[in-house]
């Protein structure tokens, strides 16, 4: 029944005609938004929590969840003990991943807050994790981005972005994606190289490097995770 609801959902976004009707679509589909791409195997939060995992006691200092969305990837990392910052630029998702607090996270902790995810009120980080909060940005703003986020984070970024498959690619270039011209924001293909190259490339990412990256491909979902680490 979940995945239903959940194809339905897709359906409304993907067949939203203007930015308003995009934006009214995604704060429909966020109350239920986790549990139903859950029942479609969305898997990114608990591979991206593994990642993270590896370089930072998650129990520890805090971590940023940057574009923080409906929430699903700070309740698992806070599942794990971890004190997370949730932040995002939309106050009606905000409103829908802090509404059943408390979730149950165990010994971690949570805060959700609305606001830009790169400014620097929020303070340091030990990781830092942009779980498709990128893929809406051009490669070189994705990269600013990543460089702004670095200033404030100890030991790890771990960030998704659309992979340049030759389909997505395709249906990108012919429009079939997002077919409407008033249609904003499409997502952005970025080759695994070319970020990896302007990362290595970026003189505020000095002293990081590209350490792993793999394309997550399950049913109606691709996405390519990337990790830079301090060296
Ligand atoms: C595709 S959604 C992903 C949400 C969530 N991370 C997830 O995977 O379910 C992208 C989110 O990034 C947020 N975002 C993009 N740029 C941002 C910024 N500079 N500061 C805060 N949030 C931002 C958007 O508002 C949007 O909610």
């Amino acid at each position: 029944m979940d995945t239903d609801k959940a194809h339905a959902a897709l359906d409304t976004v993907y067949g939203a005609g203007s930015t308003d009707a995009l934006d009214a679509a995604h704060a429909a589909w966020a109350a239920s938004y986790d549990s139903e791409t859950a029942s479609l195997g969305y898997l990114l939060p608990f591979l991206i929590t593994a990642w993270v995992t590896r370089y930072v006691a998650v129990d520890e200092g805090p971590l940023l969840d940057a574009g923080c969305g409906t929430g699903a990837m700070s309740i698992e990392l806070a599942r794990r003990g971890a004190d997370v910052l949730g932040i995002d630029l939309a106050p009606e998702i905000i409103r829908f991943a802090a509404e059943p607090m408390p979730h149950d996270t165990g010994a971690g902790r949570i805060e959700f807050k609305v606001g830009d995810m790169l400014s620097r009120e929020h303070g340091a980080f030990d990781a830092v994790v942009a779980m498709d909060s990128l893929i809406h940005y051009q490669r070189g703003d994705a990269v600013l981005a990543l460089s702004s986020l670095a200033r404030r984070t100890r030991h790890a970024m771990v960030f998704t972005f659309a992979p340049r498959t030759p389909l997505l690619s395709l249906m990108h270039a012919t429009g079939r994606l997002f077919p409407r011209s008033d249609r904003a924001p499409s997502i952005v293909p970025v080759r695994p190289e070319a970020i990896a190259h302007d990362i290595a490339g970026r003189p505020e990412l000095n002293g990081w490097r590209t350490h792993r990256t793999e394309r997550v491909s399950h049913g109606f979902y691709t996405s390519q995770m990337m990790e830079i680490v301090r060296s």
